[in-house]
């Protein structure tokens, strides 16, 4: 069975990419025996700004019933670290498998200089532009809630580096499609959504909000119906033009189907991987299963045929 894709010109042979910020820089998996490289397409590293940022205060994780919420803050060592010294191991250790490195600033500028370092790597395959964090005060969402903002983003980024570009969009708008076809009439060569949904715990012996940074982005299950939803309004829009990363909640085979038929030519695995690190494996296994069933030898043929098939167009009840 052929699992195969391509995206911006870049062929994964599988279409599961590591979401950002769940995978680390691909080295925190090494230690499990039984992870299998194999099922994975490509690895969207951490968020990397500028400058080494420490994230926000603790605590910055909270379990709800279907889902986790988190508020990092995008804590990471920095551009000139992660390419002088994360991407060079990962090399030496031989890692095949694409690399898209995440990227976020609180300026155009600084989106545009860190598009700019990381292109002198020789292992990244390609940029993901992250302007829909919902955890950093600046910067983040207020590009990716604003069709011109974002496009600013986009434009810059597009300037600034040869590599291919990934914009990953946020689902805490009501203009999605706007800010997804600004993105591309900027310069994107793909798309990554969801983000996280804004969120908030509160701790009942304190009666206060639980996370340090008061709101979190939630993931996980929970987001799964809102994921397939906006994937399936974005390929409506502009599926003709460019491919779609889908991902939210996506923790078995049968999700990530749904992600594909809604329109993903690939699709994202993030906050499944904290509690099962097999599931790249099963899901890969599980999709052959899915294209065997429908009569379909290539994922190709699968992508967006939920819109082929639909009675009824976009909207709610
Ligand atoms: C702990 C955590 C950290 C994240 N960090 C980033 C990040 O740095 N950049 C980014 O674009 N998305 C980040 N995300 C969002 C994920 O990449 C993904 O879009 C989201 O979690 C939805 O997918 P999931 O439900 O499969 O986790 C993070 C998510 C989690 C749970």
């Amino acid at each position: 069975m052929n699992l195969n894709t391509t995206i911006a010109g870049i062929n994964l042979q599988t279409p599961l990419v590591m979401a950002s910020g769940t995978f680390g820089f691909g080295e925190d998996f090494a230690r499990f025996d039984d992870f299998d490289d194999s099922a994975v397409g490509a690895i969207s590293l951490k968020g990397t700004t500028l400058e080494p940022r420490l994230g926000n205060p603790p605590p910055r994780i909270a379990e709800t019933p279907a889902g986790v919420l988190n508020a990092i803050g995008l804590q990471n060592p920095g551009v000139d670290a992660v390419v002088r010294h994360v991407l060079p191991r990962l090399e030496a250790g031989g890692l095949t498998t694409p690399l898209f490195a995440n990227i976020a600033g609180e300026t155009v500028e600084e989106y545009a200089e860190v598009a700019r370092r990381f292109s002198t790597a020789p292992n990244i395959a390609a940029l993901e532009v992250n302007i829909s964090c919902p955890n950093v005060r600046h910067g983040g969402l207020a590009f990716g809630a604003d069709p011109a903002e974002a496009a600013r983003v986009v434009r810059a980024v597009r300037q600034a580096t040869d590599l291919p570009v990934i914009t990953k969009l946020s689902p805490n708008t009501g203009r999605l499609v706007e800010v997804a076809e600004a993105c591309v009439d900027a310069g994107s060569d793909a798309l990554s959504l969801i983000n996280t949904l804004v969120g908030m715990v509160i701790d009942l012996r304190s009666r206060r909000p639980l996370l340090g940074n008061q709101t979190g982005g939630l993931s996980g299950p929970a987001i799964r119906p809102v994921a397939v939803a906006q994937v399936f309004r974005v390929y409506a829009a502009l599926g003709h033009r460019l491919p779609i990363i889908g991902m939210g909640g996506v923790s078995d085979a049968d999700g990530a189907f749904e992600i594909i038929l809604a329109g993903g030519a690939a699709v994202g695995v993030g906050t499944a991987l904290f509690f099962n690190h097999r599931a790249p494996r099963e899901i890969a296994d599980g999709l052959e299963r899915h294209l065997a069933d429908a009569g379909l030898s290539r994922l190709s043929d699968a992508v967006g045929a939920a819109h082929r098939q639909s009675r009824i167009g976009g909207g709610g009840p």
